[in-house]
């Protein structure tokens, strides 16, 4: 018997992230997360000129293959990290873009298919890697001692009760199957048939992201946007929880110059920062009520978006400030 195959992934806010990109014809932009395709298309159906779709996940790249195929050469595929953006543009001749998305996390394709090991809800290996390198989902919590697992589950899942998890975790190692992991979570937290989310939920989320380095990524994706967006450019990113959206409210107060002081007992800073970077910095947009009802997934999103400015990036210590 074969197995199903996964619910393609629906793209979330794509109206919205098409609007703040405000793509013109003749315009080149970046999808920094490719996925199912779903904002390179309507990027493409807008008139661009040319489109550099990354993902760092290989599958996403080959189910890509026919879209770049029928797209007379305006759609080119990129196999590697978006923190990479500003190399990989680069190697392919480009330093400056009209637009850069980001659309952050797993897609349904990923997470449906339980050989991929995202998902405590159908059993398979504990992989969780989105591009197939690095450590496993499995490495790390066969390897890492009961303090580093407690402190990822806390930070990455903001689960409260990290250190009971992690306990439990290290008590049961080996563990090698996403359903092991989820049933000994289950377990240490109590579930009740009814309980509105299941409690492995947390702590496959802190572990992916872990693995992935996904907030790094964030980081380092919104450090390589801003390099490589011409004046004028447009970034929209679109996230789903918390953690990320904070990362990228605070990249952009930062660099549109409406970062407060750092405390308001001290005085203000006598020398001004470098100039901004961003401006129009919208406010954040999520999903409206027929988009959530229609995809679950959407009603977590958050759109931020942004215009780029004419001053030079900032460098990291600027960042800092
Ligand atoms: C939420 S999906 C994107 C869906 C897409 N917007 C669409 O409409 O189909 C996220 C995709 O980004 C990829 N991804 C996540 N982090 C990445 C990173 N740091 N660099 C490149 N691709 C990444 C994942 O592999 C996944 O395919």
């Amino acid at each position: 018997m074969t197995a199903a195959a996964p619910a393609p992934h629906i793209p979330v806010l794509a109206e919205e992230v098409v609007h703040a990109l405000a793509v013109a014809p003749g315009e080149t932009h970046v999808d920094g997360t490719f996925g199912a395709g779903g904002y390179t298309k309507a990027i493409l159906e807008k008139g661009a000129a040319r489109v550099f779709a990354f993902d760092r996940d290989p599958l996403a790249i080959q189910y890509g293959e026919g879209l770049a195929a029928a797209s007379g050469g305006r759609l080119t595929l990129v196999p590697e990290r978006f923190s990479r953006m500003r190399q990989a543009l680069a190697e392919r001749g480009v330093d400056e873009v009209d637009g850069v998305t980001l659309d952050i996390g797993v897609s349904s394709m990923q997470l449906d298919r339980a050989e991929r090991g995202f998902s405590f809800q159908a059993d398979g290996p504990l992989d969780m890697r989105m591009g197939g390198e690095g450590q496993s989902a499995a490495d790390f919590v066969n390897r890492a001692d009961e303090a580093e697992i407690a402190d990822v589950l806390f930070h990455y899942g903001e689960e409260p009760k990290a250190r009971r998890v992690a306990r439990a975790i290290v008590a049961a190692r080996p563990i090698e199957r996403t359903g092991t992991l989820a049933e000994l979570v289950r377990k240490a937290l109590g579930h009740h048939p009814g309980m509105k989310k299941d409690p492995a939920t947390r702590t496959f989320q802190a572990i992916r992201i872990h693995v992935n380095e996904e907030l790094q990524e964030l980081e380092g994706g919104l450090e390589a946007a801003e390099r490589v967006l011409a004046p004028g450019g447009r970034l929209a990113v679109v996230t789903f929880h918390s953690l990320e959206d904070r990362i990228v409210k605070r990249f952009l107060k930062a660099r549109s110059g409406a970062l407060p002081a750092a405390s308001r007992h001290l005085p203000a800073r006598a020398k001004a920062g470098p100039a901004p970077t961003f401006d129009a910095v919208a406010k954040p947009i999520r999903a409206g009520a027929a988009e959530t009802e229609a995809n679950p997934r959407a009603r977590s999103a958050t759109l931020r978006a942004a215009r780029r400015t004419s001053a030079p990036a900032w460098n990291q210590e600027g960042a800092s400030r």
